[in-house]
């Protein structure tokens, strides 16, 4: 059983007070326990918005993290440093993580790991840019990215990380993959994991669809057999976009 699981990532949006204002407001309208569901706001927001979520089952999410537990990494955030904020997931390689500040595979993979040795589930991004897509090329590179992110890890280790689809092309723009589409990407992303980690375990494993969800076409997405649940960004800052995306995952229990 997969249950489904709806994330808001927040990007650059959100001071303490406002987390704090928008996680009341989910709150008010937050009622599915069939619904596994995590906000995650920006560094600066975290602990406003752990004081927000008190006493709901609401997780929390960071959007990024440093794989070295301390030391001269000037701007950067380590796992102990999340974990005393009440972190319980973090976002790894984020297409704007890999297409605006460079990250590499190879980090990347660096950030998996650590995540998973301290005990957070990292949510592992992966998805092809319009140019890849156009020249065909998106299985390949999604099962690049796959490869790469989980590479050195146990088949154990695999099947507690959460993976999201996201094509570029469709992050922000309006421009949502077709509901097919994204299933058929992400069957693809469950027989690579089969690979890595054994067909019963992939089974187990979620696969987020990311790429402007929004409560209008989330019941069509999160109606495919293999799409898990969303990783939703510019929706998930309106309480009543982001409770229409969760209560449109309910009833969902794949597999
Ligand atoms: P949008 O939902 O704004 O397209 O963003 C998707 C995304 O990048 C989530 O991580």
């Amino acid at each position: 059983m997969r249950k489904p699981f709806i994330a808001g990532n927040w990007k650059m949006n959100k001071t303490g007070a406002e987390a704090a204002v928008l996680i009341r407001q989910i709150r008010e309208g937050y009622k599915e326990d069939a619904v596994e569901v995590a906000v995650c706001p920006p560094f600066t927001a975290l602990r406003d918005a752990r004081e927000a979520l008190h006493g709901t089952n609401i997780r929390l999410g960071a959007q990024n993290v440093y794989h070295e537990e301390s030391g001269a990494f000037t701007g950067e955030v380590s796992i102990p440093m999340l974990q005393d904020l009440g972190v319980e997931l973090v976002i790894v390689g984020h297409s704007e993580r890999r297409h605006i500040f460079g990250e590499s595979d190879g980090l990347i993979n660096k950030k998996v790991a650590r995540v998973l040795k301290s005990g957070l589930v990292p949510i592992l991004c992966v998805g092809e840019t319009l140019e890849q897509r156009e020249a065909g090329r998106t299985r390949d590179l999604v099962r690049h990215q796959v490869m790469e992110g989980l590479k050195d890890l146990t088949e154990e280790e695999i099947g507690k990380v959460i993976i999201a689809y996201e094509p570029v092309w469709a992050i922000g723009t309006g421009r949502s993959a077709t509901a097919e589409d994204a299933n058929g990407v992400i069957e693809y992303i469950r027989e690579i994991l089969g690979e890595l980690a054994g067909k019963n375990r992939a089974d187990t494993i979620r696969i987020l669809y990311g790429g402007s969800v929004n409560k209008e076409n989330a019941a069509s997405l999160l109606g495919q057999p293999h799409i898990d649940g969303a990783l939703v960004g510019g929706a998930s800052l309106k309480a009543d976009q982001f409770l229409g995306i969760i209560r449109s995952a309910t009833g969902k229990e794949s597999v």
